[in-house]
Parts: structure tokens; C-alpha cells; sequence
């Protein structure tokens, strides 16, 4: 005889329930949608988008069955697995741009992991690498593009009407939300404007012709990074995470937003992983290890870079030249050189 359960033990329940490979738990991550009662007194459970993949299906499946079924007495479960959305993409009509062959997001779940230092550090190596190469600063939350490059007081030219020429510096042509909110605005203000001004940058910035542009957005999974996701038009993202598993679990979702709008993923990059003993040079892995790969393993992608902690890395950044660019002969700038190549590689012929 099953034992009658509310609807919020059940959910109390699943919120202890983790993710494969995760110390997050399914509820957190967003995966259960709907908890509803059957008729035979036992459950329903709807997940929306836990993972293409059959075996984590299976695993979590097994994972609720076990606590629901087995430890809670809760009679019979059943499972409901709503997949991603597939009109999401095509219904808002993204549109390429004329002259720029790939956009390409970097993007993480969680603020301060390092997505401008790579994405920075990519566009630089893309540029060494012989790429027309474009860097668009959309975070609205810490622009910091003018700072990594150097910019000083310079700003887009006009051309013009309301087109301008972005700022180029380090063979990298930038526009950033830097260049042009006021840095006394408070945040709040400037999410709706960010639409907007995306828009407008892809559209009336005068690029001439680029191979990339690699596209900086704000952290997080909110509508504003969806609506981002499905403007830009993209080509492929880069997940940035630190290898801690709270930092993963916020990349899980960022990975899973990408998807939802047919974004392909180029792969993750876990950044901060270790540090180099200036010594010995062994790796530290203080922020503990693996947490790109599981996310990787996870979303069906790969680790395609990992970056660990250079204090050269912060110091570029500050001193207005990224790494890549200012010491070619550091072993961070042949990290990003490579990264560099394998999203050239993982681009879609045209
Ligand atoms: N691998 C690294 N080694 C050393 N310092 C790093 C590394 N990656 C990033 N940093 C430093 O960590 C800080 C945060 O990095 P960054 O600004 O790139 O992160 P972010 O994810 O873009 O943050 P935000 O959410 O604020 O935009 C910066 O001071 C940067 O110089
Ligand atoms: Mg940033």
C-alpha cells in the first residue's frame, strides 16, 4: 500500500536528489517541472531537459525511483521527460550578418570565473592566428574589454549617421557596453537596455569584414543571456567554469540554455584549474579537479582548453594587453593559441 504523500514532501525529496556526477541536486538545477499525483495513488514526475543522453536519463530515473519508491514509500513513479524545445531557434528569425563568417559566444553560469580573460585571450589568439578578428563586450554587468585592451578614453568613431567604427586594438576590433553606459548607472537599469544596445551594435557597427567575432556575454541563464543567445545569431559557445561544483552546476545550465536555441557547443573551458608552483612547477589543484569534465560529459561536449591560475594572466588583463598578445611565449598564450584553433576547427564550412 503506497503511503500518501504531499506534494511538497515529494519535492523535498527530489531536492535531495543529485545530479549525476553533481553535488547539486535536480530541483536547484531546474530539471523538475512538474510533480503531480496519479490516479493509482502513486506519482508523476515531469522533467523538463535533464540530458539527450540515455544512460543519465537512466541514472536519474533510477536515482528518483530509489527515493521516492524505495525510501519514501510513495507507491508507483512515473517519469515524463519533456525534451528541448526545437522551435525556439528558428521561430525568432536570427539573421546572419553581412561580412562576419562566425560569431562565437563565451559564456558561463556564474560572474568572476574568468569569461573575459578568455574570451580577451581568444580573440588575440584567433587575430595571431591570421583571423579578422572582432570582440563584442555585451556584459552589461562588468564590461571590462576597454580595461583589458587599453583603450583609455578612446571611443567608436562615428561614421556618420547612427553607423560607427569600432575601436582596434591588438589586431582585435572592439565594441564595448563599456564605451557606452555610464558606469554610475545603476544595474538595474541596464538590463533593459542591453537588448537594445545589442542589437545596435551588431547592426550599425561598422565591422568591414571579420572571420570572428567572438561575443562576450553577461553570466548567467536569465531571459536577457536567452534573448542574447537567440539575437546573436551564433555559431558556437564556449563555456567557461572554475572546476569547483558550485561553479558547474551554474555552467550546467548556461550549456543547457545554448542548446535550447540550437547553439551548438564548441566545448568547455575550465579556467583557474590549479595553480603552477613557480618552483617546482607542479600543478596545485586547490579549486579540486575534474569539474569541467564532468560538465563536459555531462552536455555530450568536451574540455577544450584548461587555463590554470597565472597571476601573468590578471596582471595583462590590467595593464591594458592581453596575455596572449603581450607575452607570446607564456604558457598561457600557447594554452589560448590552442583553444584558438579548436574553435576555428569546430566551425561549420561555408
Ligand atoms: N587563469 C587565471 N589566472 C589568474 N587570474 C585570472 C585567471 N582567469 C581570470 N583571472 C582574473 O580573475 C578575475 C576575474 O576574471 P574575469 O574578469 O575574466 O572573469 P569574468 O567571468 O569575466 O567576471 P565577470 O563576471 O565579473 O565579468 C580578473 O581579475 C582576472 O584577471
Ligand atoms: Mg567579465
Amino acid at each position: 500500500m503506497a503511503k500518501k504523500l504531499t506534494q511538497e514532501e515529494v519535492l523535498a525529496a527530489l531536492g535531495q536528489v543529485n545530479y549525476p556526477g553533481y553535488t547539486t541536486d535536480i530541483v536547484s538545477l531546474g530539471i523538475v517541472e512538474e510533480v503531480a499525483p496519479a490516479a493509482d495513488g502513486g506519482w508523476t514526475i515531469t522533467l523538463r531537459n535533464p540530458s539527450d543522453r540515455e544512460e543519465l536519463l537512466r541514472d536519474i530515473g533510477g536515482r528518483i525511483h530509489q527515493s521516492l519508491a524505495h525510501d519514501l514509500g510513495a507507491g508507483k513513479v512515473e517519469f515524463r521527460v519533456r525534451p528541448l524545445e526545437p522551435e525556439l531557434g528558428e521561430k525568432t528569425g536570427r539573421k546572419r550578418l553581412d561580412g562576419i563568417r562566425h560569431i562565437v559566444a563565451v559564456a558561463s553560469g556564474k560572474g568572476g570565473v574568468g569569461k573575459s580573460t578568455v574570451a580577451a585571450n581568444l580573440a588575440v589568439a584567433l587575430a595571431r592566428l591570421g583571423y579578422k578578428t572582432g570582440l563584442l563586450d555585451a556584459d552589461i554587468y562588468g564590461p571590462s574589454a576597454p580595461m583589458m585592451f587599453g583603450t583609455g578614453e578612446e571611443r567608436p568613431r562615428s561614421a556618420g549617421g547612427k553607423h560607427f567604427y569600432p575601436v582596434e586594438r591588438h589586431r582585435v576590433k572592439l565594441i564595448s557596453i563599456g564605451f557606452f553606459i555610464d558606469d554610475k548607472a545603476p544595474v538595474i537599469w541596464r538590463g533593459p537596455m542591453v537588448m537594445g544596445a545589442v542589437r545596435q551594435f551588431l547592426q550599425d557597427t561598422l565591422w568591414g569584414t571579420l572571420d570572428f567575432l567572438v561575443v562576450d556575454l553577461p553570466p548567467g541563464t536569465g531571459d536577457a543571456q536567452l534573448t542574447l543567445a537567440q539575437e546573436v545569431s551564433l555559431d558556437g559557445a564556449v563555456i567557461v567554469t572554475t572546476p569547483q561544483d558550485v561553479a558547474v552546476a551554474d555552467a550546467l545550465r548556461a550549456a543547457r540554455m545554448f542548446r535550447q536555441v540550437h547553439c551548438p557547443l564548441i566545448g568547455v573551458v575550465e579556467n583557474m584549474s590549479g595553480y603552477v608552483c613557480p618552483d617546482c612547477g607542479e600543478l596545485d589543484e586547490i579549486f579540486g579537479a575534474g569539474g569541467g569534465g564532468k560538465l563536459a560529459a555531462a552536455e555530450g561536449t568536451e574540455v577544450i582548453a584548461r587555463a590554470p591560475i597565472f597571476e601573468e594572466l590578471r596582471a595583462a588583463g590590467d595593464e591594458g594587453a592581453p596575455l596572449t598578445t603581450a607575452k607570446p611565449e607564456h604558457p598561457a598564450s600557447a594554452i589560448f593559441l590552442a583553444l584558438a584553433r579548436r574553435v576555428a576547427a569546430a566551425m561549420p564550412a561555408d
